[in-house]
This record gives structure tokens, sequence and C-alpha cells, in this order.
């Protein structure tokens, strides 16, 4: 599939979809809190998202159950929500949702804190979150696509984490997954030039310990091969001829 330059009227569909995630992943960390489970979550989650009229994109994608992919401590995406499992003090927690507006798709991800966390947590939130800043430093028109990859790579090994490499960021627009691919790992070539109009999910997934992940038996979620911490930040970008656009972290709403 060719990767695709979106329209203004599309851009402004994107956008629209990026505030409405923005304020659920919000409204979600504004909510959490121990001894509450990652079903009520998902609950608050999906309430939230079809308020504005929206779909939540995860729900039955490829046979997902549920509408936010809740992933705690050593979980590294696409956590199950269940009732039976209750966060507690400590806990750090991965939100990943996606919306679609009007045909069209944003996909974010957030981790946050339960309560007080230990420092190591904290610092693995933190870096992975600068990860993103620091990819999106490369995410303009001319740049090639590995520069992101490059610069989200090196800067969570600077730390001695581990970069996860099975899953990656992706294209989005009418579809939650589009072309290109956005691995958080260097390519080792440049990859395709960016062009003004694309959109991409970019999404570091890093590992306090080894970037090695297996699956559970659930086939969906995620965890760290070595049981260490993992966190996860993703938004919805639009490349432009200068600042990329964050659609995700759009606070209007
Ligand atoms: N945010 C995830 C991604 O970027 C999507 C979760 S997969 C789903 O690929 F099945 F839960 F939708
Ligand atoms: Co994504």
């Amino acid at each position: 599939m060719a990767v695709s330059i979106k329209s203004h009227r599309e851009l402004d569909l994107m956008r629209e979809a990026g505030k409405i995630l923005n304020f659920t992943l919000r409204t979600l960390e504004k909510e959490i809190h121990p001894g509450m489970s990652t079903w009520d979550i998902d609950r608050i989650g999906e309430e939230t998202i079809r308020s504005f009229g929206c779909v939540p994109s995860f729900l039955n994608y490829n046979g997902y159950p549920a509408s936010i992919c809740v992933s705690v401590n050593d979980e590294v995406v696409h956590g199950i929500p269940d009732k039976r499992h209750i966060l507690q003090e400590g806990d750090i927690v991965s939100l990943d949702a996606g919306v679609i507006y009007k045909g069209y798709h944003a996909d974010a991800a957030r981790t946050v804190a339960v309560g007080e966390i230990s420092a190591d947590a904290r610092k693995l939130m933190d870096v992975t979150k600068q990860c993103f800043f620091e990819g999106i430093k490369y995410a303009r028109a001319g740049n090639h696509l590995n520069d992101i990859c490059k610069a989200v790579a090196n800067y969570a090994e600077s730390f001695g984490y581990g970069v996860v490499r099975d899953l990656v960021g992706h294209g989005i627009g009418t579809h939650l997954h589009e072309d290109p691919e956005v691995p958080n790992f260097n390519m080792n070539r440049r990859g395709m030039r960016l062009r003004p109009g694309m959109t991409l999910a970019i999404e570091p997934m890093i590992n306090a310990g080894t970037w090695e992940v297996e699956w559970l038996d659930d086939d969906w979620t995620v965890v760290t091969a070595d049981g260490a911490l993992s966190a996860h930040y993703e938004n919805t970008v639009l490349i432009t001829n200068g600042e990329p656009e964050i659609f995700t972290l759009n606070d209007s709403l």
C-alpha cells in the first residue's frame, strides 16, 4: 500500500479525532487509582469515546475484545482489561486507545502512575515519553523515516534500556495501521523521505531490561521476556514543512 498524503479535509477530521482521543486519555489519567480494575478503565474510556459519537477503533480489531489496551508493569502493550485485575499503588499502567471520527483515526498512548511509584519506574516513564520528543525533532518534510527511528533508539539506549523490536509505529488515516512502518530502532537504511501531509503514529515501547518480549496465552498481551517494567508513549503526528503537528496533544477540549 502506498503511503497516503492527506487532504485538508481529511486532516481536519484527524485533528478532531486527535482532540477527542487526548480528552479521553486525560480523563483516564485523572480517574486512575489503586483498587480499580483494568476493566473499569476500559468502561470509562469506551463511554468517553462514544459520548462524542465516535467509535473506539481497537474494539474487535483483529478480534481484540476491548476499547482500551491496558498494560500493567511488565506488560508492554495490548493488555486485555479484566475485572479481576485490580490496580495497586506503585503500578505503572500503559493506556493505549484509538478513536474513529467520521472515518478517520487517531491513535495514542500514555503510561501513568498509580499512586506513588519507584524512582526507577518514574525514570522509565519519563525517558519513554522523551524518546517520542527526540524522534519528532526529525519528523519534518525532507528528512528520512530512519532519522526518527534512530533518534528514538539512541536516546533510549543511552539509558541502557531495551527498545522493543517486535512491534512498531505506523502510518494512520482511514485505517488504524497504514504504511509506512515506523520502527523504534535504527533500520540502518534511510527509509522513505518524509512529505507534508503524511500522518504517522510514533510510539516508543521501552523496557527497563532486555528488548525481548513474549506473548501470553491470551494471544494479545505482550510482556517483557525478563519481567522488567515497560513503558509506552504514542501520538498521531502530521508531517509538515516545519514543526510537526501533534494531533493527540491538543488540549482544546
Ligand atoms: N495502538 C496499537 C497500535 O498502534 C493498536 C492496538 S491493537 C488493538 O498498533 F488490537 F488493540 F487494536
Ligand atoms: Co499505534
